[in-house]
């Protein structure tokens, strides 16, 4: 891949290529999501499994309401609130011209993005680009245009350059069925966020929910080397590398282990912007393990809960 600007990346996108665009949460890897030559590259650049849907990105509320039945109060009220912005919401699919991103789907993901530059090229294109990270199928997303670079520099196609995502975790998805806000994956928007905007509407959400969101089921986010939860620096082995954050003390630490730091402080959002990125650095060192070494993390916001989710899914216990 190599790094483009706008109409280059509009030429690409024309030509059933494919583009790596940057997001607010992570960066993703897009085609026309009405173009299946495009869709099918996306599956295979990643090695996706096939029945794992795309989210399809918009440059407004108003195009999304073209390729839906409806879009229930609750959830209009959310994406004017949240949108653009890390939400994602399922939809009644309508239009069947979206039907190679959504896999046999009866449901529609659809997200706004907060990038100006991203935004730029949806009301450029003004057909919706379906983009699943961009990551090959397990590893941790990407959330620098040289992340995306390392993972497919062998391909063909374009990285619309741009900073490091800003919150680093991918969006939260949720759906309003019987009455309630149901939140399927964690991410920058929680429970506080929608009751704002929502007092009166319960907010549940489901640990497993395989059946609405397929690619639930699949392992995600983690580097090769496996990284264990560490509560006590004396179980750090030889052979390991140490991840931690800058005020963390390790001044006993086991001698020849080498650091990677996370984040300055402990701050939930320090470490979600970088957590990626940290850990595919783990891939390049010759360990045979790696220690994840944050003893006071405040799990307590919806990011911070998000984070909690995600490295759940990473360390082994
Ligand atoms: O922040 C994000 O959401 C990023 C950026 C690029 O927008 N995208 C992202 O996509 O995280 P991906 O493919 O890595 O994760 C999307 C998840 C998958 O687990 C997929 O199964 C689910 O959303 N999903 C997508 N479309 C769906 C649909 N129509 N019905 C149910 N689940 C869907
Ligand atoms: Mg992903």
């Amino acid at each position: 891949m190599e790094y483009v600007g706008l109409n280059q990346a509009y030429d690409y996108l024309m030509n059933h290529d494919l583009v790596a665009i940057p997001t607010e949460t992570v960066y993703g890897l897009v085609g026309l999501a009405t173009d299946q030559i495009a869709i099918d590259k996306i599956f295979t650049y990643k090695q996706r499994p096939a029945d794992n849907p795309l989210i399809c990105h918009f440059a407004s509320i108003q195009q999304i309401r073209q390729y839906v039945t409806s879009i229930p109060k609750p959830i209009e009220l959310l994406l004017e609130n949240f949108s653009p912005g890390p939400l994602t919401v399922l939809l009644d699919l309508k239009d069947q011209r979206l039907s190679p991103a959504t896999r046999g789907q009866a449901c529609l993901a659809c997200r706004i993005p907060a990038n100006s530059l991203t935004l730029q090229l949806l009301e450029k294109i003004r057909i919706p680009l379906a983009a699943p990270s961009a990551n090959p199928s397990g590893l941790p997303s990407a959330t620098t245009a040289e992340m995306v670079f390392e993972y497919f520099q062998d391909y063909p196609g374009g990285i619309l350059e741009f900073d490091q995502s800003e919150i680093g975790l991918e969006s939260t998805i949720l759906q309003y069925r019987e009455g309630m806000i149901h939140i399927l994956r964690r991410g920058a928007i929680g429970e506080n966020e929608i009751k704002n905007v929502l007092p009166n509407v319960e907010v549940v959400s489901n640990q497993s929910h395989t059946q609405t969101i397929p690619g639930a089921k699949y392992r995600h986010y983690s580097p090769q080397t496996i990284v264990y939860q560490c509560h006590n620096l004396s179980q750090v082995k030889a052979n390991s590398v140490l991840i931690t954050t800058k005020n963390t003390s390790i001044v006993d630490l086991v001698p020849n282990v080498p650091v990677i730091y996370v984040a300055k402080t402990n701050n939930p959002e320090e470490i979600a912007r970088n957590l990626y990125q940290s850990l595919i650095q783990v891939d390049s060192l010759p360990v045979e393990q790696a220690y994840w070494y944050v003893p006071e993390l405040d799990y307590t916001s919806s990011l911070g809960q998000a984070l909690a989710n995600r490295l759940s899914k990473i360390l082994i216990v």
